[in-house]
């Protein structure tokens, strides 16, 4: 999924340095508090003891239900999306608010998919309702719906606007593929709350922290996949049809970033806290480096990243501009 702030190019970095650090990864319990799109935990998933993820927004917690709290194999995944693949399109909220047909000037998704996506979504609570499905199954087709209609939506890579003319890969009509998620033998933990007032709650050795770097609120800009995660009555607002009272994370806001990440550092019972973030952030190096030598010994690593830029052909273009990207590093007293 294209993701702001998505760790997937990143990965090698970040699980390098962390296991050269920690040393043995299959003892330790291991929290990631801004999961996202469940990149980071995904990898590890197979390294620890176990995992505890946690994402306030609910179309990240829909994904991590199924990448990390699904830890055994789905039996019946290609019966079920075969079934789904094949129902009858249908008129429901998504396309009633986010497609040009429904009448309110938003083109998200064409009308051919919007139906479908409708059909599929209302399937999945039917079929849960009558308890046809697991929750572990309910889990899986949420997950693999999310990943299968951001394939297709008319935007340029986020939710924030959509695009005049239909592009081509929205013109596609969807299909849903399994949103695959690795099985292991141990259970992991997945929440979608506050992470300042989760961190009172936990305890584990190693904390891995990916808060929002700058002022685009996650809410605002993937609210339609929150929409369709809940499926539930909404009053969209404006142009965009952005949910009404969206979470804004104080990560976001040059105001509130230090003092909640203060805070999280100081709550945290981990022996090692692993905080990415780059040159361009609301906070700074120093900043950072100032809360992390306060409660014990720090280290950081770096990178060169090429960041990406929504283009409105293509999905995301890497722009030549190179940022830095961080690895601080606390070990706590
Ligand atoms: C930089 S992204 C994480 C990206 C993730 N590591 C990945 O690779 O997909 C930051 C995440 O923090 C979440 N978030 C922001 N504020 C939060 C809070 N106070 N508590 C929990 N999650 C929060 C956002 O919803 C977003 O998914």
């Amino acid at each position: 999924m294209n993701y702001i702030g998505s760790k997937q190019r990143l990965s090698d970095f970040i699980v390098h340095h962390i296991s050269q650090v920690v040393g043995d990864l299959s003892v330790c319990v291991l929290a990631d508090l801004f999961t996202g799109t469940g990149i980071i935990a995904r990898t590890f998933k197979s390294k620890v003891k176990s995992l505890i993820t946690n994402d306030i927004e609910p179309y990240s917690f829909a994904l991590l239900q199924h990448y990390i709290g699904n830890h055994e194999p789905i039996g019946r995944q290609d019966e079920l999306l075969e079934m789904l693949n094949n129902v009858m399109p249908t008129e429901g909220l998504i396309f009633k608010y986010y497609c040009l047909g429904g009448g309110e000037n938003r083109q998200y998704f064409s009308d051919e998919n919007g139906k479908k996506i409708d059909a599929i979504r209302q399937t999945i609570t039917d079929w849960q309702t009558k308890a046809y499905i697991t929750q572990s199954e309910y889990h899986f087709l949420r997950a693999s719906l999310l990943e299968s209609a951001d394939k297709i939506a008319n935007t340029a890579s986020v939710y924030g606007a959509f695009l005049k003319k239909l592009k081509r890969s929205a013109q596609q009509a969807i299909h849903l593929l399994p949103a695959q998620s690795e099985p292991t033998q141990a259970r992991h933990m997945v929440y979608a709350e506050d992470s300042n007032a989760l961190i009172k709650n936990i305890t584990g050795d190693i904390l891995y922290l990916d808060p929002p770097y700058n002022a685009r609120q996650y809410g605002a800009n993937y609210h339609l996949l929150n929409t369709l995660a809940l499926y539930d009555d909404i009053n969209p607002q404006g142009k965009t049809g952005l949910r009404e009272n969206y979470y804004k994370s104080p990560y976001c806001q040059k105001q509130k970033a230090l003092p909640a990440l203060y805070e999280l550092i100081k709550e945290a019972k981990f022996k090692y806290i692993f905080l990415s973030y780059n040159n361009e952030g609301i906070l700074s190096h120093t900043q950072i480096r100032e809360i992390f030598t306060a409660f014990g010994s720090y280290q950081v690593f770096t990178t060169p990243y090429l960041r990406f830029k929504a283009d409105k052909d293509k999905n995301r273009v890497y722009k030549g501009t190179q940022t830095e990207e961080y690895l601080h590093c606390l070990v706590k007293d």
